[in-house]
């Protein structure tokens, strides 16, 4: 398995839109999907979406869990990565058939580095979905986990949590970026002077 790059903010891949996968073509990305598990786990995410690592595929995993147990350990052997840890959560064109509610959790990102804010989602959504096998299941989703797949579904479709905050918080956040690039540039023709 193989630690997958995680492109960041504001690279332009990020805002592709991801195609669907045909069910013949799932059996064929498992070692994919195993990559995009390995990685969220390994950078302790709570979930990944392909698009996050330039693929673009339908493809989202998720895992929750470690949220509300700090120490839980997860399998990261490749046999059993998939079927080992029983919250991972492996969604294959996930679409969102229902949803309902409100509310908010300070949400954070794997391309958006040192960024966290407040998000308004919906509270119970239910996701249509392939599995592994292409069986197509439902999934109930409240609260944190509702949250976070309405997150990676939004990376599918191109959409960062940072669209949804206020122009003043997103401007401030692009000015730090501008300005860690330059102070890295800086460093750069430090080495070769
Ligand atoms: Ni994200």
């Amino acid at each position: 398995m193989e630690f997958l790059k995680i492109l960041e903010y504001p690279d332009p891949k990020l805002r592709i839109k991801a195609t669907p996968l045909k069910m013949e073509e799932i059996a064929d990305n498992i070692g994919l999907i195993k990559n995009l598990a390995y990685t969220m786990y390994k950078a302790d995410g709570i979930g990944l979406a392909a698009a996050q690592t330039g693929i673009n595929k339908r493809i989202i995993v998720l895992d929750v869990s470690r949220k509300s147990n700090k120490d839980k350990l997860f399998s990261l052997n490749e046999s059993d990565i998939l079927t080992a840890n029983k919250d991972l959560i492996i969604a294959v064109n996930p679409e969102i058939i229902f949803k309902e509610g409100k509310t908010s959790y300070e949400e954070g990102c794997l391309s958006i580095p040192e960024f966290n804010a407040e998000i308004e989602r919906f509270w119970e959504i239910k996701v249509k979905a392939l599995d592994i096998l292409g069986n197509e299941f439902i999934v109930e989703a409240k609260d944190l986990l509702s949250v976070a797949f309405q997150h990676e579904i939004d990376h599918l479709d191109g959409i960062l949590f940072i669209d949804k905050v206020s122009q003043l918080k997103r401007s401030l956040y692009n000015a730090s970026l501008k300005k860690k690039k330059s102070a890295s540039r800086e460093k750069e023709k430090s080495y070769t002077s």
